[in-house]
């Protein structure tokens, strides 16, 4: 139980990774807020004494800091932020990626985190402790054509979090990101062109690009995040740790 006692946000809770990170940091003791924009998934860990949810878009000043609000009145901390939201880019040439769609990627993938964080270095300053974990993606040092837009978004996220763990140090206050290589969730197969085979491009494109020789499972990525969040990585900071069974080499 290594993260007994602690109280730890996470957005994106209802997709395959911020699920089986839920999951997990609930097993380990912490006490857990899921948010997303729906929240019907996560009904099976209603009866669990640490555990709340909140349907809401992150995007959204207000929602945010509500979250954060509630959270703290409800367990009394903040000890961790884990950034498990997102979206994909469906492969598409540059000349065909519209303004709108280009905007809708920034916002998602890195305003979110930017709220997020602010309103949790809000909290965490106050205690003088705590740990934020960024996910961004293996396609930031490992791009694929036809994603520029997300691999923008992602690339503004390891940047923004490495700034963020410099300004927070002498608060004690953590930030890391974690780099996934190719998972097996509902966001892989949005990665393909329009009209290609999904199953066919996880086999033979996705999987065969991984060195370990298999997708990455959603715990695979929510063990990471636990190490990231816990008391084992309190000198840990500003990295970028790779979950991607060598994909970046
Ligand atoms: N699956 C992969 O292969 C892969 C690889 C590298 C990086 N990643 C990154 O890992 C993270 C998790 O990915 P996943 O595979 O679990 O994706 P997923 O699509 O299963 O989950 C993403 C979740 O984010 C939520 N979300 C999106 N916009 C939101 C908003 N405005 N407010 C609140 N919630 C919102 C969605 O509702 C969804 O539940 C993402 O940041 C993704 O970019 C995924």
């Amino acid at each position: 139980m290594i993260l007994q006692d602690k109280t730890i946000i996470v957005t994106g809770a209802s997709g395959g990774m911020g699920k089986a990170a839920v999951a997990l940091l609930l097993e380990e003791g912490a006490n857990v807020v899921g948010c997303d924009l729906n929240t019907d998934v996560l009904d099976e860990f209603k009866d669990s004494p640490g555990f709340m949810e909140y349907k809401g878009n992150l995007l959204e000043e207000d929602t945010v800091r509500d979250i954060f609000k509630a959270t703290y009145e409800r367990f009394g901390s903040i000890d961790g932020l884990a950034n498990m939201l997102g979206i994909a880019q469906s492969a598409t040439s540059i000349d065909d990626v519209s303004l709108d769609e280009y905007r809708k990627i920034m916002d998602v993938n890195m305003t979110s985190i930017f709220l997020t964080c602010r309103e949790a270095a809000f909290y965490m300053k106050k205690q003088q402790q705590g740990k934020i974990v960024n996910v961004g993606s293996v396609s930031t040092t490992r791009p694929r054509p036809g994603l520029q837009s997300y691999v923008a978004s992602k690339g503004a996220v390891e940047a923004f979090s490495k700034a963020l763990a410099l300004e927070l140090a002498p608060n004690q206050i953590n930030v890391n990101v974690l780099h996934p290589g190719p998972s097996d969730t509902n966001m892989l197969g949005q990665f393909s062109a329009e009209g290609v085979n999904v199953d066919e491009s996880k086999k033979e494109i996705f999987e065969k690009s991984v060195p370990l020789g298999r997708l990455l499972k959603p715990e695979d990525i929510a063990q990471s995040v636990k190490f990231l969040l816990s008391d084992q990585t309190n000198m840990v900071t500003g990295s970028v740790f790779h979950v991607d069974g060598g994909r970046s080499i």
